[in-house]
Order: structure tokens, then C-alpha cells, then sequence
């Protein structure tokens, strides 16, 4: 498959929030860096609405990165950027689609030139299958060409089990899933990335990493502004389903899998599916929910909603190297703070001679953002002239450490990706069953009001359960960082 000459990026949606917030401004920093060559890629937008190319190009102009409004770059990648409009189930949109992607290809071919077609679906998870069976019918790369046609899909992907799987065989049946490309944005993210280096590239860690020294393991993800104006769509689905299910357990994936055989896509995607089959069904005492006061005045969510803009859910994996350690997802929206990290809490060390157990324990905090960091937290001796100890911190704070460095966002590595072809960093079909197993019978007791959700005052912790149920999995807070 040749991989340069023509490549088409679709963006499905074109008009909407999605792609104005994280596609067009991805695409426009990839093209900045060189990834894009004018010569080799258009960009088409489709949508519903009846717009000029210059109305869309002026929309998306508000939204590429601020002080650069003016510049040659962005007009020059604006004027990249066509539009088509057209009904997501009409044949004749995705016909006059495919005659401007065409139009275009010939334009730039020579005699063995190629035909590579990206559809980017920035759309509601209900339409996908009838737009993908448009794409099929009649969008698909040209065969008299070399070339491909791959489309890239966003979360939600389905409400519990049986949706996803539905959704996953209508799409199944219309492309091979070396052509379905799963978007979860933060296995796009520099410490996500970094995880499997750390993990497997490090002496340090090899011995460290199992049952016999790690006590607990939380994921923690937190937000310090509400569902603002998403309420109504958030309201459907739930901190679990928006954070936990997908970004939370991709995380937990890659902290608690095994050694791939190598880096080839399949053989990362093997581990994960494997670490997803091993947690065990979730208990309800190991589940705090919560709703913070005010979500409900939000006029689109209803009065008597239980839907939880917090979770906190211990899991547990079943094998060899985890039995025994409780996983901590936890997620939350209108909290004190904005923070994703991973803390890796060792156990005690064993004959304690210094007496500082109560200082705190060894941990390994990998902080996802903001300010990407890796701290070892450890005891030291408190310098001077007396023999006592201290808790202080190893510190790999990558605003020092990389001075200058421009970290990537993830959409633009994933589309990135998406073009390469490389699904190390995409969610396989077998993964996304596995990560709604674990969760949807937990879901569907929720769902049916079974377990509740307990009021939080927006910019705290969270419920005051949640801190108790950490502190019940064996959690020892430290101090410091
Ligand atoms: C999205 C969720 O997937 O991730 C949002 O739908 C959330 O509710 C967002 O705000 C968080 O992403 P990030 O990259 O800002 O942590």
C-alpha cells in the first residue's frame, strides 16, 4: 500500500463541536509541523448544514490556536479545507462527496498515484452505522488506485454491553477491523505513552511491580468545572461511562499487563484484553457514587436523576501478579482541583528500625497532567545534625526536565497514527467488550437506582465515603506532593 500521494481526511461533522475543538485544530498543528504536505492531503468537511467552503473555514479559524489567527500557516491550511453538505443517510451527499475526493485525487496523481481515504466520525455514536454503510457504498477509496479508506470512531461506543455490541457488529460487517480505528484520547497522551517504557525499560521497576510489594494502585482522574452545558447528554451516561469504563481502564491496562512479546500493535492489544479478563465482578461496597449539589439545576437534566458525576470503584485482577491489590479507579467532575495521576503505593518495609512508618510509604506517582511528572516519593534523612528521617520526593517534573519541549496533544499523535496506520493506540473490538463486561452489570444496578448516588459539595473531595472506602483498600496518605 503505497503511502505517500493523494490522502483525503474527512471530517464527518464537520460544523460540529467536536471537530472545531479537537479535529481541525489537531489537523492544523500536524500540517504546521510538516505531517501534512499541501501537495499530498486535502481535507474535506460534510455536514448538514448549507455552508460555503469560506463560512466553514471562517468557523474553524475562531478555534486553531490563539496568535496565530493571522498567519501564512493558517491560511494556508484553511485553504486545504473543502466542504461538502449532505444528510448522513443520503446517498447523493456521499456521492457528491466522493466526486470532490475524486476530483482531487486525479488532480494531484500521476500514473500510479494513490487513493487513501481517512473518515474522521465526529458525530453521534447512532448515526455511525449508517454513515459507515454510506462511506461503503459510496465513498470508498478508488480501486483502480493503491490505497485505502479507514475510519476513525469516537467514544461513546455504546451504553453497556449489548449496545456496544451491536454497534460493534453493524460496523464489523461494512470494514475489517484493520480499517476501524477506536478513538480513547488519552492512550494519546505523553505519560500514557510513557507507561510501557517505564514499566519495561527500567531495572528499577521490574522486581517492583507485582503483589509482593505494591499494597494498592489508584487511577485517579479530577475536574474542577462541571457538566456545563453537556448536561443533558452527560446526564445519559455518567462519570463511569465517560471516564472510568474507557480512560481510567486503558490506564489500568497498561500499568498492570505483562511484558508483550514485542511492540507490535496485536501483541500490546493481546496483554491489555488479557488484564481486562482477569478483573473480577465489581461489589457494590467497593463503589462510592456521587452527584454534586447544583448538576440538577441544569434545565436538561432531570429532577429526580441518580446519574453520579463521581465514582470511585475498587477492581481486582485475578492472577498471578495482582491477586490481592486493589485497583482504585476514581473520577469526578466539580471537585477541587484539575489533576490526572497514577500513585503506585508500595507496602511498609519490613522491621521498621527508624520508626517512620507513620511518615508514609514509598510511591510511585505518575502525573498525567497537568504538569507531567514522575515522583518517586522515599524517606530520607532529614539533613542535619540530628539522626531523623523525612518523607521527600525523586522528581521528574518534565517542565524542568524538558525545558522548551512541546508536548503533542493526543489527538494530533493519534490522527497521526491513524494516517500511519498503527493501532497500537487505538481500542481493539475483544478490548472494548472486555472493558464493558467488567462494568455493565454495575451500570445497570445504577441505571435501575439500585446503588446511589450520594450529594457532594462542588469544589471538595468528593463524598467523604469515597475517602473511607480508599482508606479501607489499604491507601496511606502522605504528605508533601
Ligand atoms: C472526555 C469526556 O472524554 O474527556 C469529558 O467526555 C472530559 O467529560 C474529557 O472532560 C477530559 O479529557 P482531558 O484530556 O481534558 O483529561
Amino acid at each position: 500500500v503505497s503511502e505517500t500521494g493523494s490522502l483525503s481526511i474527512i471530517v464527518l461533522g464537520a460544523s460540529g463541536d467536536l471537530a472545531k475543538k479537537k479535529t481541525f485544530p489537531a489537523l492544523f498543528n500536524l500540517y504546521r509541523q510538516g505531517f501534512l504536505p499541501s501537495n499530498e492531503v486535502h481535507i474535506f468537511g460534510y455536514a448538514r448544514t448549507k455552508i460555503s467552503d469560506e463560512e466553514l473555514r471562517d468557523r474553524i479559524r475562531g478555534y486553531l490556536p490563539k496568535g496565530k489567527e493571522g498567519t501564512q500557516d493558517v491560511s494556508n491550511f484553511l485553504h486545504l479545507i473543502k466542504y461538502v453538505s449532505g444528510a448522513y443517510d443520503a446517498p447523493e451527499g456521499f456521492q457528491a462527496l466522493d466526486k470532490a475526493i475524486s476530483e482531487y485525487e486525479i488532480s494531484i496523481n500521476s500514473a500510479e498515484g494513490s487513493s487513501r481515504r481517512l473518515f474522521y466520525l465526529a458525530l453521534p455514536p447512532s448515526v455511525y452505522p449508517q454513515v459507515c454503510k454510506m462511506i461503503k457504498n459510496y465513498s470508498m477509496n478508488r480501486s483502480d488506485l493503491v490505497g485505502w479508506t479507514r475510519v476513525v470512531v469516537e467514544k461513546p461506543f455504546g451504553k453497556d454491553l449489548a449496545s456496544a455490541e451491536e454497534l460493534s457488529s453493524q460496523i464489523g460487517e461494512l470494514f475489517e477491523e484493520p480499517q476501524i480505528y477506536r478513538i480513547d484520547h488519552y492512550l494519546g497522551k505523553e505519560l500514557v505513552q510513557n507507561l510501557l517504557v517505564l514499566r519495561f525499560a527500567n531495572r528499577f521497576f521490574l522486581p517492583l511491580w507485582n503483589r509482593d510489594n505494591v499494597d494498592n494502585v489508584q487511577i485517579v482522574f479530577r475536574e474542577d468545572f462541571g457538566t456545563e452545558g453537556r448536561g443533558g447528554y452527560f446526564d445519559q451516561y455518567g462519570i463511569i461511562r465517560d471516564i472510568i469504563q474507557n480512560h481510567l481502564l486503558q490506564v489500568l491496562c497498561l500499568v498492570a499487563m505483562e511484558k508483550p512479546v514485542s511492540l507490535t500493535p496485536e501483541h500490546i492489544r493481546d496483554e491489555k484484553v488479557k488484564v481486562l479478563q482477569s478483573v473480577v465482578p465489581i461489589k457494590d461496597e467497593e463503589v462510592v457514587l456521587g452527584q454534586y449539589e447544583g448538576y440538577k439545576d441544569d434545565p436538561t437534566v432531570p429532577d429526580n436523576s441518580n446519574t453520579p458525576t463521581f465514582a470511585s470503584v475498587i477492581l481486582h485482577i485475578h492472577n498471578e501478579r495482582w491477586e490481592g491489590v486493589p485497583f482504585i479507579l476514581k473520577a469526578g467532575k466539580a471537585l477541587g482541583s484539575r489533576k490526572a495521576d497514577i500513585r503506585v503505593q508500595l507496602k511498609n518495609v519490613p522491621g521498621d528500625i527508624f520508626k517512620c512508618q507513620n511518615q508514609g510509604r514509598n510511591e510511585i506517582v505518575i502525573r498525567l497532567q497537568p504538569s507531567e511528572a514522575i515522583y518517586m516519593k522515599l524517606t530520607v534523612k532529614q539533613p542535619g545534625l540530628e539522626m531523623s528521617t523525612a518523607q521527600s520526593e525523586l522528581d521528574l517534573s518534565y517542565r524542568q526536565r524538558y525545558q522548551g519541549v512541546v508536548i503533542p496533544e493526543a489527538y494530533e499523535r493519534l490522527i497521526l497514527d491513524t494516517i500511519k496506520g498503527d493501532q497500537q493506540h487505538f481500542v481493539r473490538r475483544d478490548e472494548l467488550k472486555a472493558a464493558w463486561e467488567i462494568f455493565t452489570p454495575l451500570l445497570h444496578r445504577i441505571d435501575n437506582g439500585e446503588v446511589k448516588s450520594l450529594p457532594y459539595k462542588p469544589g471538595s473531595r468528593g463524598p467523604a465515603e469515597a475517602d473511607e472506602l480508599l482508606e479501607k483498600a489499604g491507601y496511606v496518605q502522605t504528605h508533601g506532593y
